[in-house]
């Protein structure tokens, strides 16, 4: 299974001061998927901002139709579940580090009606969501350490995306491969290459001197 590229912004690299303004810019560049990093200051050592933030994203007519794809990193991910679905969000996804059942949860998130998503950091081992892969919509791999924008991509994570493509073809699954951290017009095609066919891009996207031009590529990839 092979899907279209997919770009999906991160308001992280957006301002802060005026994060509606700055989600607006997606759709009105043609894009879908807008990608929401949600820190808690436990699993990754910044903070962010919380589902009332999200629900208020969501009452902008602008974005009505946009697809939010919420990453949470918090340590306690299932305690604020049904308050990003509420939020407004399309796609919930969670990690696989912190100890909580991770079975129950990404249950819980299809039960409410989104999408689910499991998610390794760079030190995960690649093996420990293969007993998951056959129950969630995406997988994300982390291309950097979770917790800022604006950091190295790493390379060392494609033999990671090509094993998870093995086992989606092997085992005929349709969940979307998704990578987040140091994207930009370099880095994506390596990803791309490797089987990932959705991709997260902060800074590369929001300080690009020209948006159309960096949506247009990824369209391509
Ligand atoms: C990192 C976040 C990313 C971040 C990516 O913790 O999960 O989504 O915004 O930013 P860039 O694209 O700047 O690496
Ligand atoms: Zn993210």
């Amino acid at each position: 299974m092979t899907f279209a590229p997919i770009l999906a912004p991160s308001l992280l690299a957006g301002d802060h001061a005026a994060l509606g303004d700055s989600a607006a810019v997606v759709p009105a560049h043609g894009l879908e998927w807008l990608h929401l990093d949600i820190m808690d200051g436990h699993f990754v050592p910044n903070l962010t901002f919380g589902p009332e933030i999200v629900a208020a994203l969501r009452r902008r007519p602008e974005l009505s139709d946009t697809f939010f794809d919420t990453h949470l990193m918090l340590d306690e991910p299932h305690r604020y579940i049904e308050a990003f679905a509420k939020a407004g969000s399309n796609l919930i996804s969670i990690h696989i580090e912190p100890t909580y059942d991770h079975r129950a949860t990404l249950a819980e998130i299809r039960n409410l009606g989104c999408q689910n998503g499991i998610v390794l950091n760079p030190g995960t081992p690649v093996d420990v969501v293969k007993h998951l892969v056959a129950e969630v919509d995406l997988v994300l791999v982390m291309t950097v350490q979770p917790g800022f924008g604006g950091q190295s991509f790493r390379e060392d994570m494609m033999p990671k995306l090509q094993r998870l493509a093995a086992w989606r073809e092997a085992q005929n699954l349709n969940f979307r491969l998704e990578v987040d951290g140091g994207v930009d017009l370099k880095t994506g095609p390596l990803c791309r290459a490797a089987g990932a066919d959705t991709f997260v891009a902060g800074t590369a996207f929001f300080k690009a001197e020209d948006r159309t031009a960096f949506a247009a590529a990824v369209s391509g990839w």
